[in-house]
C-alpha cells in the first residue's frame, strides 16, 4: 500500500489520517486551509470550490474548479490542487501577499461583504480567467458587436458568466461580482498558474487507500477494475462523484469499498468514426462540450442546461446513466440520439440500444460488476433538434420534465422522428405513438397539433414536490408545440 498524497498549493500533503469517505473540503478545513467553506454540502452553493489540474482541451492543463464537498479527498491523489489561499503571491516576511487579479477585482469592486460566499467565486473565476479560449472571445475593443462581444451572459473580456452558474451568494448581490468578473484581464507570462497550463496535469495514480475497516481503491487500466469489480461486487463505482457525494453528505451512505473509474483512459476517449460517435463515459460534461464543440447539436442544447459548471466539471454520461434516474437529463436526449451504451465486465464487451437499457425504476440490465464504458451515438444526425428542461429554475435544477426531439424534415414531410422523454414514467422513455403520428406526416400545425395530443398521453407522470401528473402531460404537448413554432422558420426557408 502505498501512502496517498495531494499537492495542494504547491506543497505535498498525505491524506491519512482522513477516511476514505472523507471529502476534500473537510480534509482541507482540517489542514487549516478554512478559505474553503462548506455551504450546502450537496453542490448547491459553490462556497467549496478549489482548482485541480486536469488534461486541458486548449493546453496540456486546464485549471478546472470542482466542488470540494462532493469529491473524497482519495480521489485526488497524486493529484494538484490549488485553493483559494494558493492563489495569492506570498511576498517578503512581514509584507501581505500580492492579491490574485481575480482576487484584487473582486475587492475593488465591491463583489465581497460577509465574504462566506467569496473564497469558492474566487475558484471558480479564476478557473474562467486561466480557460485557454477565453481570450479568443473576448471583443476586439473596436466595435461592441465584434465576435465573441459584450452581452449579458459574456464580458468584453470573454469571460463566460455561466463560469459562476454555481456560486451563490446570499448577501452582495451579483452586479458588483459580475463586474469584477468583466473586468479580470489575461494572465501575464510571469503567472505561474498560467505557465502550469503548459506542462501535462499529474498522472492518475493507482491508489489504495485504506483506513477503519473502509477502502478506497484506483486501478490504472480497465481490465484491472473489472477484474476487482469481479472479485468485490459490493464495491461503489464512483466518477465525477456529484451524485455520490450528495449521497454520503446528506444521506450519510457509506461504503466498505469505493472504486474510482474517472481517471481510467479506457473510459476517457472521444472517438468519431465513419458511422457513429463513441464518447467515453467518465469524460466530464465539461470536456464533452469543448471538445465536440457543437458537432452534436442536440448534446450542445443539453449542456448549458445541465447543472453548473461545477457540477459538469465533474459529472460523467456514465455517472448520469449509472444512477438510472428517470429525471437525470441525458437519458432523454440519448434516446433521442438513439444512442446505445457500451458495457463492459471481466468476460468482454456488449452494446445495448439506451432503450432498452432501463428495465424499472433506477434498474437497468447493467449486471454486477458490469461497467459503462462509452455511449455511443449513431451517424448520421438527424437535422432537427431541440431539447426542452421543464424546471422550476431556468439554469442549475433537476427536471420536471425533460423532453428532447431528433427530426429528419424533408420537402416539409416528417421522413424521422425521434422523442426521448424524461420524468413522466419510472424510467426515462422513448415517445413511440407520438414518433408514429408524426412520420410521413407534413410538418403543419394541424400535424404538430395532433401530435402533441397523443403527447400529452404519453407515459405515466406523477404529482409530486416538483409538479402534478396533469402540469407533466400539458408541458409534453407544449414542447412539441414550441418545436414547431420553432422550427417553421427554417423549414419553410
Ligand atoms: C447540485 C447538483 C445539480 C445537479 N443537476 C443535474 C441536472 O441538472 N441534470 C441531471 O441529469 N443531473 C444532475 N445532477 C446529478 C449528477 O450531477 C449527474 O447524475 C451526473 O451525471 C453524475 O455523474 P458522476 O460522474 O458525478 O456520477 P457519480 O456520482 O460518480 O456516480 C453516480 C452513480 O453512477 C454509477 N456510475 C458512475 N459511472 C459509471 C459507469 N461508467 N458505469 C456504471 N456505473 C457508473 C456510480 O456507481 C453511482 O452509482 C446534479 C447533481 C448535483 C449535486
Ligand atoms: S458546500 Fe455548497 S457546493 Fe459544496
Ligand atoms: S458575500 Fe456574503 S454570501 Fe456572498
Amino acid at each position: 500500500m502505498t501512502e496517498a498524497r495531494i499537492t495542494v498549493n504547491g506543497k505535498e500533503a498525505p491524506i491519512s489520517p482522513a477516511a476514505p469517505h472523507t471529502t476534500a473540503l473537510d480534509f482541507l478545513r482540517e489542514r487549516g486551509l478554512t478559505g474553503t467553506k462548506e455551504g450546502c454540502a450537496e453542490g448547491e452553493c459553490g462556497a467549496c470550490s478549489v482548482l485541480v489540474a486536469r488534461p486541458g482541451v486548449h493546453k496540456p492543463t486546464d485549471w478546472v474548479a470542482v466542488n470540494a464537498c462532493l469529491v473524497p479527498a482519495a480521489a485526488l491523489d497524486g493529484q494538484e490542487i490549488i485553493t483559494s489561499e494558493g492563489l495569492a503571491t506570498v511576498g517578503e516576511p512581514g509584507t501581505p501577499p500580492a492579491l490574485h487579479p481575480v482576487q484584487e477585482e473582486m475587492a475593488v469592486r465591491g463583489g465581497s461583504q460577509c465574504g462566506y460566499c467569496t473564497p469558492g467565486f474566487i475558484c471558480s473565476m479564476a478557473s474562467e480567467y486561466y480557460r485557454p479560449d477565453r481570450c479568443a472571445h473576448a471583443d476586439s475593443g473596436d466595435s461592441a458587436d465584434a465576435a465573441g462581444s459584450t452581452d449579458a451572459e459574456h464580458g468584453p473580456n470573454g469571460f463566460d458568466l455561466h463560469s459562476l452558474s454555481g456560486n451563490l451568494c446570499r448577501c452582495t448581490g451579483y452586479r458588483p461580482i459580475r463586474d469584477a468578473a468583466f473586468a479580470v484581464g489575461t494572465p501575464t507570462d510571469e503567472d505561474p498558474l498560467a505557465q502550469r497550463r503548459e506542462q501535462s496535469p499529474p498522472a492518475p495514480v493507482a491508489t489504495e487507500y485504506a483506513q477503519d475497516g473502509s477502502t478506497f481503491l484506483r486501478k490504472s487500466t480497465l481490465a484491472e477494475t473489472l477484474q476487482l469489480l469481479r472479485e468485490r461486487p459490493d464495491a461503489v463505482v464512483v466518477a465525477g462523484s456529484t451524485d455520490w457525494g450528495v449521497e454520503v453528505n446528506i444521506r450519510s451512505r457509506r461504503a466498505d469499498c469505493v472504486v474510482a473509474i474517472d481517471r481510467l483512459p479506457e473510459l476517457r476517449e472521444l472517438r468519431v468514426e465513419s458511422d457513429y460517435i463513441e464518447i467515453g463515459a467518465a469524460l466530464t460534461l465539461t470536456e464533452i462540450e469543448r471538445r465536440l464543440d457543437g458537432d452534436i447539436p442536440l448534446l450542445a442544447e443539453l449542456f448549458p442546461q445541465f447543472a453548473s459548471r461545477l457540477i459538469r466539471n465533474g459529472a460523467t454520461l456514465g455517472g448520469n446513466l449509472g444512477t438510472g434516474s428517470p429525471i437525470g437529463d441525458s437519458p432523454p436526449v440519448l434516446l433521442a440520439l438513439e444512442a446505445s451504451v457500451v458495457l463492459a465486465d471481466a468476460d468482454g464487451e456488449r452494446v445495448v440500444p439506451l432503450a432498452d437499457y432501463f428495465t424499472g425504476y433506477r434498474q437497468s440490465v447493467r449486471r454486477p460488476g458490469e461497467l459503462i464504458r462509452a455511449v455511443r451515438i449513431p451517424l448520421p444526425l438527424s437535422p432537427v433538434v431541440a431539447f426542452h428542461k421543464i424546471a422550476k429554475r431556468r439554469f442549475d435544477d433537476i427536471s420536471s420534465v425533460a423532453v428532447a426531439f431528433a427530426l429528419d424534415i424533408e420537402d416539409g414531410i416528417v421522413r424521422k422522428a425521434r422523442i426521448g422523454l424524461g420524468g413522466v414514467a419510472a424510467t426515462p422513455i422513448r415517445s413511440l405513438a407520438t414518433e408514429a403520428a408524426l412520420e410521413g406526416k407534413l410538418w403543419t400545425a394541424e400535424t404538430a397539433d395532433a401530435a402533441a395530443r397523443v403527447l400529452r398521453g404519453e407515459g405515466t407522470p406523477m404529482n409530486d414536490h416538483r409538479a402534478s401528473a396533469l402540469y407533466r402531460s400539458a408541458m409534453l404537448g407544449q414542447s412539441l408545440l414550441k418545436l414547431y413554432a420553432q422550427t417553421t422558420e427554417a423549414v419553410s426557408s
